[in-house]
């Protein structure tokens, strides 16, 4: 059955073209890997999932509903859910603060600083369910200036799940991590996250995008090179030819 589905869409900045038109199907049930090189369109295509941009031109399905040019927190309340490249955090809040915040949000308490006590209680409460899942309740009362890149990292997974999403889309969820650090994120991944969530994953390092993915999406200047599964892909020759070049998977 289709998740998503994306029909002719384009995106233009300044009369320039960086994205599409680009057609594609995404499965449910299919864990999907977005790679292409910088300025490919990756964190554009997201930002179209998610309503940060309005395509010019296109259709955009999910679960066979419209959410072509919707505002972000509507598709939100849809169930898609999405991590930023760059992460963005209350710096001077502790870790379990950010989670409330984000929480208290979902839960349409934005902004209210006065909340009575059972709501507080249930937010919190929450909220060190979602610390507990991702592993860094030990850390819930430091302030997210003291944490490790890591860590943050893992915190901001943890705010894309303060909206109990159906689809998680995660921009290079491992960037800048060192390799003990990746693999906390590829074990989240895997063992907890695959379990009741769709994921949809940006990511520059080909061995985890070849280990966590069914299905890879590539993308080149903003066009769809290829969607198949890890396998196709490899042997794909335009894939190899535009983007993996020599360090084919296959190959490696
Ligand atoms: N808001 C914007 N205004 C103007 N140009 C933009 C905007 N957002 C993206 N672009 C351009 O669109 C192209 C695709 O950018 P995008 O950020 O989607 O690439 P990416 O594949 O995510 O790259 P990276 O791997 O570096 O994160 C780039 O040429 C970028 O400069
Ligand atoms: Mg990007």
């Amino acid at each position: 059955m289709t998740l998503i589905s994306f029909v002719e869409v384009c995106k233009s900045f300044g009369g320039h073209l960086v994205f599409g038109p680009a057609t594609g199907i995404i499965r449910r049930g299919e864990r999907v890997g977005v790679v292409g090189p910088n300025g490919a369109g990756k964190t554009t295509f997201f930002n179209l999932l998610t309503g940060f941009h309005k395509p010019d031109e296109g259709t955009i399905l999910y679960k066979g509903q419209d959410i072509t040019g919707i505002a972000p927190d509507r598709i939100m309340r849809y169930g898609i859910s999405r991590s930023f490249q760059v992460v963005s955090l209350f710096e001077e809040m502790t870790v379990l603060d950010n989670v409330r915040i984000g929480v208290q949000s979902k839960l349409g308490f934005k902004g209210r600083l006065f909340l009575n006590f059972e709501t507080n209680r249930r937010i919190k409460e929450k909220a060190l369910a979602i610390l507990e899942r991702v592993r860094l309740v030990d850390i819930k009362d430091q302030l997210v200036t003291a944490i490790s890149h890591g860590d943050r990292k893992i915190l901001d997974l943890a705010m894309s799940l303060t909206m109990d999403p159906d689809v998680l889309l995660l921009d290079e969820p491992m960037s800048g991590l060192a390799k003990g650090e990746r693999v906390r994120i590829i074990e989240l991944i895997t063992e907890d996250f695959r379990k009741d969530m769709k994921l949809i994953i940006v990511e520059h390092d080909m061995d985890a995008v070849f280990t966590l993915s069914d299905k890879i999406l590539v993308l080149n200047q903003g066009a769809v090179l290829a969607l198949g599964t890890p396998g196709e892909i490899s042997n794909n020759q335009h894939v190899q030819k535009a983007y993996l070049g020599e360090r084919s998977h296959a190959a490696a």
